[in-house]
């Protein structure tokens, strides 16, 4: 017995070590920590619960016969983050380079599965060089199990991706199906195929930063959510962000007792809009006033800035916000920002988080590049990922509202449950001055007559009134009520059911 529980110890001992010292110290030099590092940090103390610590390799090929290190390259289990349970696998580069094997595969896989079955998030911490390219087929296998569960989990549990080294070749498809990437800067970076295969290929030359850093996917390709300046940045940053999505898709997401009072005014408020209807101003202004404690979590900061997706809270509970933003591009609707938008508002839909839309948008950018591209597909995303979703919905016009845009913005014809205008709101099929050009061209050449008649058009439809006349916004509120307004509404949603008629899925034009 006595024997036993000392070789017990020693396996542990073994095990905890990873690759060895050399390693964790190189893993040190490059300035990321080890997996079983990241684990301190990001979970509650004492909370791991390891699985799997003496699971080894099966392969024999290339010496690997001789060459075992328990636990093969992953560190898996369950934890708390802040009191709530998640499951969690660490990937850990001193060992084989983080590498997936048949078996480093099974311990990820059979935790997915486990949390799946208590409806738990997953949290993967990346870093691997890939494919175990000792056991060729069967740790491709390994990655098309994961991929497999990574799919069964979406809209089931939560998902989170933090790259935190190389994530590279096909291995790039697990975080890419996970509702969210986190990568850390200087450290991680994410492609297909590297710069050595790129430039024999394409002649190009690239640098693997360039290619697939965290700026790079956080700025230019969309990929990443957010980008951390370090390890520990990313993993507070993430206990952070746990406290605001549920566990699973039938839990809403914790509420987080306030002293911020619900009917907080914001006088300020009254003043955001400028006089000079083409002048901007920062919605984030308008976001953080009406929030809990005037705390946003921005998603996605630094890529399609033109709007805004994130999460706050508002009487303690968790909100999705979507926003136009007026300072950039006008806050047009393009092709990268519908997709933000849409994605983020079908997590809000799958976890019953309530989305508030913030809406001062002139309609959809025109021009050659963005119809090119596919404009009318990719903005339909956005489209069809609102009018599916049965959350409640609350719509607040602070100014323009024109077009495709104005539906597309969480219009009540599809199906938003509050709709409220600012009285600075402008309703319109377009801006008074486009319109008049094209329904009033005679008038063309009589500078007065086409003021006269921009007024007139103006005063028709560029103000919340006709449109309050059909019903199709509920209330004018005063802007220094804003917060106020949106809380008595989702009080008064909490409860609220709405079913979609029965389909296998729907098909949201990809
Ligand atoms: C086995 C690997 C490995 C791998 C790294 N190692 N990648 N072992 N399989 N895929 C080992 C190295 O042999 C080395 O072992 C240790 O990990 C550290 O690697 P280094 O090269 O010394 O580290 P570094 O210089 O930081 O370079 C990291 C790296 C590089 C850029 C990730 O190792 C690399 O290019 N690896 C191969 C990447 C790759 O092509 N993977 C397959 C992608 S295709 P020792 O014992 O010397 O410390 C793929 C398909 C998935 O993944 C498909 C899914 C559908």
């Amino acid at each position: 017995m006595y024997d036993i529980i000392r070789q017990l110890e020693e396996r542990r001992a073994r095990a905890r070590a990873g690759g060895g010292k050399a390693r964790v110290k190189a893993q040190h030099d490059r300035g990321k920590l080890t997996a079983r590092e990241r684990l301190d940090l990001l979970l509650d103390p004492d909370s791991f619960e390891e699985w799997d610590m003496f699971v080894e390799h099966r392969s024999t090929e290339f010496n690997m016969d001789k060459n075992f290190v328990p636990g093969d390259g992953v560190v898996v289990g369950h934890g708390n983050i802040n009191g709530r349970l998640i499951f969690v696998y660490s990937q850990d580069f001193t060992v084989f380079g983080g590498s997936l094997s048949e078996t480093h595969a099974e311990k990820i896989c059979k935790i997915m599965d486990q949390a799946i079955k208590v409806g738990a998030p997953i949290i993967g911490l990346n870093d691997s060089g890939g494919a175990r390219i000792q056991e060729g087929v069967s740790s491709l296998a390994g990655y098309g199990e994961v991929f497999q569960r990574n799919v069964m989990a979406s809209g089931v549990v939560p998902q989170i991706s933090v790259v935190m080294g190389p994530c590279a070749g096909g291995a790039v498809y697990s975080p890419a199906t996970t509702d969210y990437v986190f990568m850390v800067k200087d450290t991680s970076y994410m492609f297909v195929t590297g710069p050595d295969v790129v430039k024999a290929v394409t002649h190009e030359e690239v640098t693997q930063e360039e290619l697939g850093g965290a700026i790079t996917h956080s700025t230019k390709s969309g990929v990443a959510d957010m980008a951390f300046e370090t390890d520990v940045d990313a993993l507070e940053q993430l206990r952070v962000f746990v406290d605001f999505i549920p566990s699973n898709n039938l839990e809403r997401s914790p509420e987080i007792p306030t002293n911020d009072q619900a009917n907080r005014q914001e006088p300020s408020l009254d003043t955001l809009i400028p006089e000079d209807q083409n002048e901007s101003y920062d919605v984030m202004e308008l976001i953080s006033k009406v929030v809990d404690e005037n705390y946003f979590f921005e998603l996605q900061p630094d890529y399609a800035k033109n709007i805004i997706i994130g999460y706050g809270r508002m009487d303690g509970e968790t909100v999705g916000i979507v926003a136009n933003q007026p300072t950039v591009l006008a806050g047009c609707l393009d092709i990268n920002a519908s997709v933000k938008a849409a994605r983020f508002i079908r997590f809000c839909d799958c976890f019953n988080i309530p989305i508030i839309m913030l809406v001062d948008v002139p309609g959809f950018l025109p021009g050659t590049q963005q119809e090119n591209g596919g404009l009318i597909r990719h903005g339909a995303k956005l489209l069809f990922a609102f009018a599916e979703a049965t959350v409640p919905k609350i719509t607040i016009i602070t100014r323009k509202a024109y077009g495709g845009a104005y539906i597309v913005m969480g219009s009540k014809h599809l199906r938003g449950d509050v709709n409220y205008a600012w009285p600075s709101a402008e309703i319109a099929v377009m801006g008074a001055k486009g319109a008049v050009e094209i329904i009033f061209r005679e008038d063309l050449i009589d500078e007065e007559k086409i003021k006269e008649r921009e007024l007139e058009y103006q005063q028709r439809f560029s103000n919340p009134f006709h449109v309050g006349t059909r019903g199709y916004i509920d209330d004018v509120i005063m802007p220094h009520n804003t917060r106020w307004r949106i809380i008595r509404s989702l009080r008064m949603l909490k409860n609220k059911k709405q079913e979609l008629p029965w389909k296998k899925h729907g098909n949201i034009p990809l």
